[in-house]
């Protein structure tokens, strides 16, 4: 693998699903294959779990971690051709080329405004590491795509699925803050890659980017879409169509242990309990949001692994 900037970077899904799971069952057995090799991790964004996840990945397998808050380093310029005479006092051109003399491989967290849709798709911040770098990138939650998070999703959809196709469920829930499509979005097209039946139900006006959504199913009644599913995977986005916007916070669409049904629940986290999803659910044994953070370990590390087997 050359960079992991989208699920699509991944050439054998399956191959690499077991490979993760495998790596779970044996972290340190490729201890030796990052020795001498630095990662460094670049967070424009908060995270938790991808940080500590990401950096856990690394070490098993020999890496050596460095972390930057960038907010943290010089305020960075990304046009091309500014006098940049105002409050930015590094251009991306000198700052990924450095990073590179640092690093062998480069994470980069960096969300969206959500105010200027182009803007966001461009993905200015994440493509122009994968411009001016000289090392591999790997995205740790973009503008638009979580990629990390979906691969994780996969991995935990097959550990703990009874069937052959089962029945998957993307829910949209209200939330006080506008967010990101990035996580959803990734989630949508690694459903697609994967066996499953899948379907997305969300008030009307949330639909997501149809690039990404295609054929696959939605539907507007959230009672309908959940009958007989086998795994829920509930998440709040703000509008694609109005960008960024909040539409709805409808409490009706939160999830709660009757609508579940006896289906497994997932969630990326961070969470807000009570508004996304019941204490009932989250605190019940079908809950899989630990599991699935958990993952986010060997998710990385089949990626970094096959990054470095590719340098
Ligand atoms: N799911 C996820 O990406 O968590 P963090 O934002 O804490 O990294």
């Amino acid at each position: 693998m050359k960079n992991y900037t989208t699920i699509k970077d991944i050439s054998n899904l399956s191959e690499t699903i077991k490979g993760a799971i495998l790596l779970k069952m044996n972290p340190f057995e490729l201890s030796e294959i990052g020795k001498h090799k630095t990662l460094v991790m670049l967070f424009f964004n908060s995270s938790l779990r991808t940080r500590l996840s990401t950096e856990k990945a690394a070490k098993n397998l020999g890496m050596e971690v460095m972390i930057l808050n960038v907010n943290d380093a010089w305020n960075l310029e990304f046009e091309d051709g500014t006098i940049m005479n105002i409050d930015k006092s590094e251009h991306i051109k000198e700052a990924a080329q450095v990073i590179s003399q640092y690093a062998d491989v480069i994470a980069v967290r960096a969300f969206p405004g959500l105010k200027d849709k182009a803007r966001d798709e461009s993905e200015l911040i994440l493509n122009s590491f994968k411009k001016y770098a000289t090392v591999p990138i790997i995205n740790m939650e973009s503008a638009t795509a979580h990629p990390l998070q979906a691969l994780t999703d996969a991995i935990t959809i097959s550990e703990l699925t009874e069937k052959k196709t089962p029945k998957v469920v993307l829910s949209w829930a209200p939330h006080p803050k506008a967010l990101p499509q990035a996580v959803a979005n990734s989630f949508v097209e690694m459903m697609q890659y994967l066996d499953v039946d899948f379907t997305i139900t969300h008030p009307e006006g949330y639909e997501l980017n149809t690039e990404i959504t295609k054929d696959t199913t939605i539907n507007y009644n959230q009672e309908e879409a959940l009958k007989d599913a086998d795994f829920v995977y509930v998440k709040n986005w703000s509008s694609y169509t109005d960008y960024g916007k909040i539409l709805s916070e409808d409490k009706n669409w939160m999830m709660t242990k009757e609508k579940l049904g006896k289906a497994k629940f997932m969630h990326c986290l961070p969470v807000r309990r009570n508004v996304v999803v019941e204490d009932a659910v989250l605190d019940s044994n079908q809950s899989i949001v630990i599991q699935q953070a958990n993952n986010r370990t060997y998710a990385a590390q089949v990626v970094l692994k096959q990054i470095l087997e590719n340098l």
